[in-house]
């Protein structure tokens, strides 16, 4: 099922379901308990992820309605929350998974709306009842809360002898015996997570959400940019932004880009706001502007420090900067 919901503007959103059309309005925020429209409006505030956002109001919509239902003593069902996210690196999964677990909390799904992030270090040991004992610990971590395992295909790498396998086993007995307590999300790259999800039969179909993580578009990462900027308060020019927009747009560098999307930008950004520091530090009285102003060599500069540089254009960064 496609629903396209619009959680910025009052438009209807239309979807098709079996061939026939059914419009879905959107949330009337105004109506939200102020914590949810809070979590909302973060979630609305994520650039892009315009299918992740209809999933959760899916999510949040089907459980207010099984509330009602059974206020009126109507049937209900289970509201089974545990998630595969599927995105490249950098792609916001683990942004959105901290939201759902404060979304969750406010919802009275879970009692603490915490995200305890692991991988396999944390849960798989190196010796026979190791591996149960850590995961179970990581699972008493996430009592209340959201139990996040990043890169879970990695579980399943050494076969049917690896300890990885009993993990998966213990965390599948979990889901299943302490239902109402906690959210598991397996968050992995699209497609070892399909690998992974086909070499353990029985698995997928525990997880009713299944929610893919595009790869950002150009513009939406320098939206991204710009929202990072004004979080610390920078001013980057409309050069900076064309530097940024040309390094995204270069053939060379896509590859790079689906490699690191939104993680690639606050790297950029990062480095960005230091190649301003070196710029400005000789200046004994920089106005408040030129504390905030990032211009395109500073892009550059940055670029320069994060992407591997040709020997023979090394020398272009002590032209722009003093040797550091
Ligand atoms: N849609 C978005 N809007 C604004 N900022 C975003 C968005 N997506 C990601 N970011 C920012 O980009 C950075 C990387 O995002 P995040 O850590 O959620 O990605 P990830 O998919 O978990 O990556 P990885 O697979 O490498 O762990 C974070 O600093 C986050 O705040
Ligand atoms: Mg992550």
């Amino acid at each position: 099922m496609k629903i396209k919901i619009n959680l910025q503007s009052r438009e209807v959103a239309k979807s098709v379901v079996n061939n026939s059309t059914i419009t879905t309005t959107e949330p009337m925020q105004e109506m939200f308990p102020d914590e949810i429209k809070d979590i909302f409006a973060d979630i609305n505030n994520l650039i892009g992820l315009s299918k992740v956002k209809s999933v959760i109001y899916e999510v949040y919509a089907f459980k207010e309605i099984q509330k009602k239902r059974q206020k009126e003593q109507l049937k209900t069902l289970p509201t089974v929350l545990h998630a595969i996210f599927r995105g490249n690196p950098g792609s916001g999964k683990t942004t959105v998974a901290r939201l759902l677990a404060s979304l969750y909390k406010e919802m009275g799904v879970i009692s603490k709306g915490h995200l305890v992030e692991v991988e396999r270090a944390d849960l798989v040991g190196e010796f026979i009842g190791h591996t149960a004992q850590k995961t179970r610990d990581n699972l008493k971590k996430a009592q209340g809360g959201v139990l996040f395992i990043d890169e879970a295909y990695s579980l399943c790498r050494g076969g049917e002898k690896d300890f990885g396998k009993e993990a998966i086993d213990a965390l599948v007995k979990a889901m299943e015996d302490r239902k109402n307590e906690f959210v598991l999300i397996l968050a992995g790259y699209p497609k070892e997570m399909e690998m992974f999800l086909r070499s353990n039969p029985g698995l997928s179909s525990r997880f009713p959400l299944h929610i893919d993580f595009p790869d950002y578009s150009i513009e939406e990462l320098l939206a991204i940019a710009e929202i990072m900027y004004k979080e610390h308060q920078y001013n980057p020019d409309i050069s900076a932004y064309d530097e940024l927009r040309q390094f995204l747009s270069h053939t060379n560098t896509s590859n790079y880009t689906s490699q690191g999307n939104a993680r690639t930008i606050r790297n950029i950004v990062e480095a960005s706001l230091r190649a301003q520091a070196i710029r400005l530090i000789n200046n004994p009285k920089p106005a408040i502007s030129d504390l905030q102003l990032i211009m395109s060599n500073d892009i550059r500069y940055a670029l320069k420090q994060l992407t591997p540089v040709s020997p023979n254009k090394s020398k272009d960064r002590s032209t722009l900067y003093p040797s550091t």
